[in-house]
C-alpha cells in the first residue's frame, strides 16, 4: 500500500480563528477555502470543535454545500458532533481528542480506553459511506486496537516530532512515527499524518513513503499573511511533490 502521490489537506480552523476576534464575516472562509483549493488543497479540513472557537455549524454546512474538493471534518468521538457528521455526510471524518482547556489538539485519541465508545460511533459514521480515520501518537499497541475497531485509516499525530529541537531526538521521533507507518501499513491500514508540521520539518515527514495524506493548518495560515493563502499552500504542496520525487 506504498503511495508515491502525497495529498495535502489544508486546515482552514484559523482563518475562523481571525474571524470569530471580532464575530464577523471577516475573513470570508470561502474565499479563503477557494484560495487554499486554487494553491493545490487536495483536501479541506476543519474542526468544529465542542466550544466552537473557530469553525461554527453554519460554516461546515456552508463548505459541503459550495465546494466539490473533498471535506475532512475533525470532531469528538460525541453523540453532538457524531449527529452533524451524519447529516453533513463528509467526504472523510477524523475523530480526535478534544479537552476544553486545551490550545489545540494535545494528544492523539486513546482508543484503547474508549474502544467501546468509539465502535457505535465508527460504525455510524460507516454506515453513511464516510472514510473513517483516528488521531493517534505513534504507539503501535494504539493502532492496533484502532484497526481491530475496523477503522481504515490512521492519521499520526507529528506535534511531538515538531516540538523536537537537536537532531538526535528529531531521529528519534522520526523513527518512531516512520515504525508506526510500517505496522499500520502492514495491517492493511492507510497513514495519514500532521499536527505543528511547517515549511523548515515537512519535508522528512513526507518522505515517508507509506503516508498518504498530510494535514496542515497553522503554518500555512500564519504564511499567509505575508504572502497570500494560494501562494502559502502552493509553497507546502511544492514541499510536499519534492518529497515524493
Ligand atoms: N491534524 C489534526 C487531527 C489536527 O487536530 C490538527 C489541528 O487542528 C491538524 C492536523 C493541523 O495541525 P496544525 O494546525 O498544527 O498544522
Amino acid at each position: 500500500m506504498k503511495s508515491k502521490s502525497l495529498r495535502l489537506g489544508v486546515n482552514i480552523d484559523h482563518v475562523a480563528t481571525v474571524r470569530q476576534a471580532r464575530g464577523g464575516q471577516q475573513p470570508d472562509l470561502l474565499k479563503a477555502a477557494h484560495a487554499a483549493i486554487k494553491g493545490g488543497a487536495d483536501i479541506l479540513t476543519v474542526h468544529l470543535r465542542e466550544d466552537r472557537r473557530h469553525i461554527q455549524d453554519t460554516d461546515v454546512y456552508m463548505l459541503r454545500e459550495s465546494i466539490d474538493t473533498p471535506l475532512n471534518l475533525e470532531l469528538a468521538a460525541t453523540s453532538e458532533m457524531v449527529n452533524i457528521a451524519c447529516s453533513l455526510e463528509p467526504w472523510a471524518c477524523c475523530l480526535v481528542p478534544e479537552r476544553r482547556a486545551e490550545v489545540t489538539t494535545e494528544g492523539g485519541l486513546d482508543v484503547i480506553g474508549l474502544a467501546k465508545q468509539l465502535k457505535p460511533v465508527v460504525e455510524a459514521l460507516q454506515d453513511k459511506s464516510i472514510e473513517v480515520s483516528v488521531f493517534l501518537d505513534p504507539d503501535n499497541r494504539q493502532i492496533k486496537v484502532a484497526q481491530e475497531l475496523g477503522i481504515s485509516t490512521i492519521e499520526l499525530h507529528t506535534g511531538n516530532y515538531s516540538l523536537q529541537t537537536s537532531q538526535a531526538s528529531i531521529s528519534q521521533s522520526l523513527n518512531q512515527l516512520t515504525e508506526s507507518a510500517n505496522f499500520a501499513n502492514q495491517l492493511g491500514m492507510h497513514v495519514h499524518a500532521g499536527h505543528g508540521l511547517n515549511y523548515e520539518n515537512v519535508f522528512a515527514v513526507a518522505s515517508i513513503e507509506i503516508v498518504e495524506e498530510l494535514n496542515i493548518g497553522h503554518s500555512i495560515i500564519a504564511a499567509a499573511l505575508f504572502e497570500g493563502l494560494e501562494n502559502a499552500v502552493s509553497r507546502m504542496r511544492k514541499k510536499l511533490s519534492a518529497a515524493r520525487e
